[in-house]
């Protein structure tokens, strides 16, 4: 499928999808998030794709947020419509493979909130990450004012939004926004790497687990335990089960049949 500014490619088993708008930052807008959906769908339901990475063109960005541009002479009710048919956000959270923000560069605003709703978040050493929208007088709008306390705690979320201060890659780490930080000469090898592992193994079980760790987001504690049961009971009666726990015993590699 085309798209305009996005560029999205197969790497074996791993959908890559980058925003393209290098000389504005990748600030997105609201064409781009519409491509992205379409693209994040569309390896979801690919069989071959079994992990999705998303980054930034160009050395400078991730993404520098939503394109501020088209703020302009918005009103309230076309921003409410605006989302009528669900936001990129909710799109991604619905995403049921697993999902890595590759963070190159500039993570700021709406852009860190496409890497909040991602499943693991992997920084260049270069990364800025900010939830800015303070500065330009608005507030996170995709999603972040409940994500971000969620991984960061209250006191962290609370400084990000309410100063728009950026941070670096390591401040980032130090406090749970990102999970990883890496040379920016081996940001993308990394990355990859972790996809692809992740990739290598069954299909079914890595959906099940994600399912259950981010049902932890909404779900209070005795309520989550119950659903991981349901899940692993299910897990318990798939075919990669069976050869998974026979090449154990069998001291060989399992031979995933995804199914
Ligand atoms: N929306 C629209 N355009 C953006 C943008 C955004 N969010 N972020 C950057 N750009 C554009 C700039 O306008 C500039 O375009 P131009 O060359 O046509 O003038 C280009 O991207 C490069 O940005 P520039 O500001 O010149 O780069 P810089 O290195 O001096 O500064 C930033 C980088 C990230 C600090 C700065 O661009 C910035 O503050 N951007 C906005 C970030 C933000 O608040 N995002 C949240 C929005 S809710």
């Amino acid at each position: 499928m085309a798209y305009d500014t996005i560029r999205v490619e197969r790497r074996e088993a791993v959908g890559l999808v980058t925003l393209n708008r290098p000389d504005k930052l990748n600030a997105m807008s609201v064409a781009m998030k519409a491509e992205l959906v379409r693209a994040f769908q569309e390896l979801d339901s690919d069989p071959g794709v079994r992990a999705l990475v998303t980054t930034g063109a160009g050395e400078k960005a991730f993404a520098a947020g939503a394109d501020i541009g088209e703020f302009v002479g918005r009103t309230p009710a076309e921003q409410w419509r605006m989302h009528d048919r669900g936001t990129l956000y909710e799109a991604v959270d619905r995403i049921e493979k697993p999902i890595l923000a590759m963070i190159n560069g500039y993570c700021l605003g709406g852009g860190l909130e496409l890497a909040l709703t991602c499943d693991i978040r992997i920084a260049s050493e270069r990364a800025v990450l900010g939830q800015t929208e303070v500065d330009i007088g608005l507030i996170p709008g995709g999603g972040a004012s409940q994500r971000l306390p969620r991984l960061v705690g209250m006191g962290n979320a609370m400084r990000l939004a309410l100063t728009g201060d950026r941070i670096d890659a390591h401040e980032a780490l130090r406090i749970g926004l990102v999970d990883e930080v890496v040379p920016h000469a081996r940001l993308e090898a990394r990355t990859m790497d972790l996809a692809s592992r992740i990739a290598s193994k069954s299909a079914v079980a890595v959906r099940l687990a994600k399912t259950a760790v981010r049902a932890s987001m909404r779900l209070p504690l005795d309520q989550g335990v119950r659903y991981e049961r349901a899940l692993f009971a299910l897990a318990m009666g798939s075919e990669d089960r069976e050869e998974g726990v026979r090449a154990f015993l069998e001291k060989r590699p399992p031979t995933w049949k995804n199914r």
